[in-house]
């Protein structure tokens, strides 16, 4: 019988909540003004603006509690990539994800007291939260300051490469989200990371932990 392993503290679910809430208005918001025409919008155009931008600066304060969160706690650590062999980890885990794991095999990162992410998880949340998540957070807020923006730099107008940065950066986020979602559903259960996620709690599988 495995037991349980306290993976995700109180103050962790309450940013993640958040943040995942704010992400879901932002991206909302954010197609609906990018498609905005003269025959109108999905959400009216002034409203989607407010929306966007006061989810964009509480998103932004919630980021500096998950950055000094997981600077002063342990937390942080989890995000730390050991590049020494870890293309060959990469590759275990991939190859786990789209075979191994239709043919029951035992995942060969389980996840429990030995680990908290396994690689694919390690690389995907560092690359969100510590690259994509900054670019739109400094995109984000020279749009909302535009007089902030250089006018041309390389001849490259200064405005249109900042909106195509922040851009590019929410259709990172929202790839993120739908390969997030989905691979959240990989546990024992599918509903396991979930549960996990809500209560703090995960199932120890290091017993697991391939020889
Ligand atoms: C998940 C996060 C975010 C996503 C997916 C997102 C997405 C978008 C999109 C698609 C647009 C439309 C751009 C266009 O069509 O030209 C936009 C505009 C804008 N965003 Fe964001 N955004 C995010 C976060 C933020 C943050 C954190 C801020 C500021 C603190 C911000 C401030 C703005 C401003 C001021 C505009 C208006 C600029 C314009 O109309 O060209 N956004 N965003
Ligand atoms: C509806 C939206 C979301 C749901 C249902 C969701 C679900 C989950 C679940 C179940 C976990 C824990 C287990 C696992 O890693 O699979 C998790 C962890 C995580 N999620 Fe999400 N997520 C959502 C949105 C987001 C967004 C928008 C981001 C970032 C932009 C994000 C970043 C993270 C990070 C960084 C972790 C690990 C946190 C840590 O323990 O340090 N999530 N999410």
């Amino acid at each position: 019988m495995s037991g349980k392993v306290y993976l995700y503290p109180i103050w962790i679910r309450l940013w993640h909540i958040t943040n995942a809430l704010l992400c879901l208005i932002l991206i909302i918001s954010g197609i609906s003004m990018h498609y905005a025409s003269p025959e109108g919008t999905r959400i009216r155009f002034d409203l989607a603006v407010s929306m966007h931008n006061i989810s964009g600066i509480i998103l932004t304060f919630s980021y500096v509690i998950f950055f000094l969160g997981n600077l002063f706690t342990g937390n942080g650590f989890n995000y730390v990539i050991q590049f020494r062999g870890f293309r060959q980890r990469l590759w275990k885990q991939m190859y786990y994800y789209t075979i191994g794991v239709f043919k029951k095999e035992e995942p060969p990162y389980p996840i429990g007291s030995a680990r908290k992410f396994n690689p694919l998880q390690q690389v995907t949340y560092a690359v969100i939260m510590y690259f994509i998540l900054p670019v739109i957070f400094i995109t984000g807020w020279a749009l909302l300051f535009p007089e902030s923006i250089v006018e041309e730099w390389l001849g490259i107008n200064g405005f249109a490469a900042t909106d195509f940065l922040h851009i590019a950066g929410g259709f990172g986020v929202s790839i993120f989200l739908l390969i997030h979602l989905y691979f959240a559903t990989m546990g024992k259960k599918p509903t396991d990371h979930y549960k996990a996620m809500l209560t703090g709690y995960h199932d120890d599988e290091s017993e697991h932990e391939p020889k």
